[in-house]
């Protein structure tokens, strides 16, 4: 199995609750062999003009992720652009896929519907589910788990190796989308937390922040004041609670539809367990920010066990093609 991830900041809760517990299920069962790889080519689909920033987000998310707990030992951890295969496969694919098959996938039209986007759309953003096509089946993937975002990007994805099985021979593996059942985190705002929405509580947050964050959350408009009955199903602030405070979860929706629990206080209660929840990542990510030349490391140790696979995929593509 495969996921990617874009390194184009640090994580926030979102993250953490939509996809790195499912990653860190996923490494924990011995029968499951898992690739986890940094999307960095896909980054620049839509950021090619801060590339600045992109070591220093490489690098800040390979420590988020052995930080929550993901083990190289145990999942293959690479970089993207450190393996050349992909791109050589891109190509190859590129050639068998049908323009209107990736104009119509919704991330794309979507994105040509805004006028100051459309420029920024570029071929690279037209070939981004080409792109991750070719790393799901690079490694004969079976398994890729995604957000339901990415449903349309592995539909398609199946679409391609079909046509590739069909013209070349039985090649190629089709990949199934394997879908996480956390329910969405919404952000300060009530949507869905995202960066871009500046409504996120990151998970490399320090207290202060996490606090203030907490207090800018929207609740329920009707609930003014303590002893007004609040209703938790449409607060955001209690879906966190559901998610970060399993322990008391029962106690505060019952004593928020009573009114006797405030929002300031219930509040306080979510930024305590937020902060708890994080201090020991937290700290398990500054040890490892010290060591310096680890994350080189483990991006070293990651690409030598996924390299033979990749060369044996493209060898069987050239094959298939006649390219030899
Ligand atoms: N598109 C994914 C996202 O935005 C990132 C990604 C790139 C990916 N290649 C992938 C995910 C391959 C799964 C498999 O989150």
């Amino acid at each position: 199995m495969l996921t990617g991830y874009r390194p184009t900041g640090p994580l926030h809760l979102g993250h953490w609750a939509g996809n790195i517990e499912n990653m860190l299920r996923l490494q924990s069962d011995p029968a499951n062999d898992c690739f986890f790889f940094i999307a960095d080519w896909h980054m620049l689909t839509t950021h090619y003009d801060r590339t600045d920033e992109l070591p220093g987000f490489v690098e800040g998310l390979v420590l988020d992720w052995l930080a929550a707990g993901i083990d190289p030992e145990r999942a293959t951890v690479y970089r993207q652009s450190d393996l050349p295969e992909v791109a050589e496969m891109a190509l190859l694919l590129g050639m068998i896929t049908p323009l209107g098959w990736l104009e119509r996938v919704p991330s794309y039209k979507e994105r040509l519907r805004d006028a100051a986007e459309r420029e920024s759309a570029t071929f690279g953003f037209l070939g981004y589910p080409l792109l991750q096509t070719v790393d799901i089946t690079i490694v004969r993937a079976r398994i890729v788990p995604v957000g339901e975002d990415q449903v349309a990007h592995l539909e398609l994805s199946r679409e391609i190796v079909r046509r590739f099985n069909r013209l070349y021979g039985e090649v190629l593996v089709e990949p199934q989308p394997l879908l996480s059942e956390a329910p969405l985190i919404p952000g300060s705002d009530g949507r869905k937390m995202s960066k871009s929405l500046d409504n996120a509580i990151g998970v490399r947050d320090d207290e202060a922040t996490v606090r203030a964050r907490v207090r800018s959350f929207i609740t329920d408009p009707r609930k003014v004041r303590r002893g007004d009955p609040g209703r938790p199903e449409i607060c955001p602030v209690f879906a966190l609670h559901r998610r970060f405070s399993p322990d008391d979860v029962a106690r505060i929706e019952a004593t928020c539809r009573t009114g006797e629990l405030g929002c300031v206080d219930c509040k306080t209660l979510l930024a305590d367990h937020l902060v708890e929840t994080f201090a020991t990542f937290r700290e398990r990510r500054a040890e490892l920010a010290a060591r310096s030349g680890l994350v080189r490391e483990v991006l070293a140790a990651g690409l030598d066990r996924v390299r033979p696979v990749a060369r044996e995929t493209l060898a069987a593509v050239r094959a298939a093609m006649h390219l030899t």
